[in-house]
């Protein structure tokens, strides 16, 4: 089956959601695909020096702030479902989140489970757990940048059914693409890492965000890398199906070889 995928990678501007929507409307303009990825915290950009000075470049995942709303207008005429990373505002509780957004509206919120140096002091640690979402029968999950460093998160996701594992990410370590290759692997699972580009300083802070968007296929290969510090579009068909099929040889399935009573008790070694 085709599946049209598109990844999105851009720079964010801090404290500016109606530029981040433009900049998105016109990245996406005439496009179509079956499922587009955007960076994390597409709509604020990533330093804040406090959560109060977040809070008004965030919305709820209830869909009716100005940026979820221009991505459902987007969604609309990409004829998909886009999954972005923002700035969630609950009350007065942040969250670092994904959403999956049609036409229709919201198929799933991810609130980020592992949270990244200084981001905690901004956000709350994720409660919502890994989320999966179908799309054209196919299962898609999210994960948010630094839950790449965590294997659980990504075997979670495919143990829960996604065939592709969406992860909005802003990178500023050198390791992940590499590891998301792995993470394709051992999952047997397609990949879109959609990560952020460009330079945020903060007081003394400085933070370079590292490109190179990625998307990977069951088997490992990197069916696309994106430049390190360019705005850019890609769109590519992909056959989900071939992340149903979880044997690596004849004689070793990934899942029904697992041997999880020996993962989570190490009473034996004692
Ligand atoms: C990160 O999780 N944004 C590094």
């Amino acid at each position: 089956m085709e599946f049209t995928i598109a990844l999105v990678q851009f720079k964010p501007e801090r404290k500016n959601v109606t530029k981040n929507i433009q900049k998105i409307q016109s990245l996406l303009q005439g496009l179509s695909a079956d499922l587009i990825v955007l960076p994390e915290l597409s709509n604020s950009g990533y330093l804040y020096a406090f959560s109060q000075t977040l809070i008004p470049f965030s919305e709820p995942a209830n869909g009716q702030g100005p940026f979820l709303t221009a991505l459902r207008e987007i969604a609309a005429k990409t004829k998909g479902v886009i999954v972005s990373g923002y700035s969630e505002v609950d009350k007065t509780k942040l969250y670092n989140s994904a959403i999956a957004i049609s036409a229709k509206g919201i198929l799933a919120n991810y609130r980020k489970t592992h949270l990244y140096a200084d981001e905690k002091s901004l956000f709350l640690p994720g409660d919502s757990g890994f989320r999966t979402f179908t799309w054209k029968n196919v299962t898609i999950g999210m994960m948010v940048c630094f839950d790449w460093i965590f294997p659980e998160s990504a075997r979670t996701l495919a143990l829960a059914g996604a065939q592709i594992i969406a992860h909005p990410a802003n990178l500023v370590l050198p390791y992940c693409q590499n590891a998301m290759i792995t993470r394709s692997i051992e999952n047997k699972v397609f990949t879109i890492t959609a990560n952020r580009i460009g330079e945020e300083k903060l007081g003394e802070q400085k933070l370079n965000f590292t490109g190179k968007s990625q998307i990977t296929d069951p088997k490992g290969e990197v069916l696309y890398r994106g430049p390190k510090n360019k705005s850019t579009v890609h769109v590519m068909s992909i056959d989900p199906e071939g992340a149903l099929d979880k044997k690596i040889t004849p004689q070793n399935d990934m899942f029904g070889d697992r041997r999880p009573d020996f993962y989570i008790n190490l009473a034996h070694l004692k």
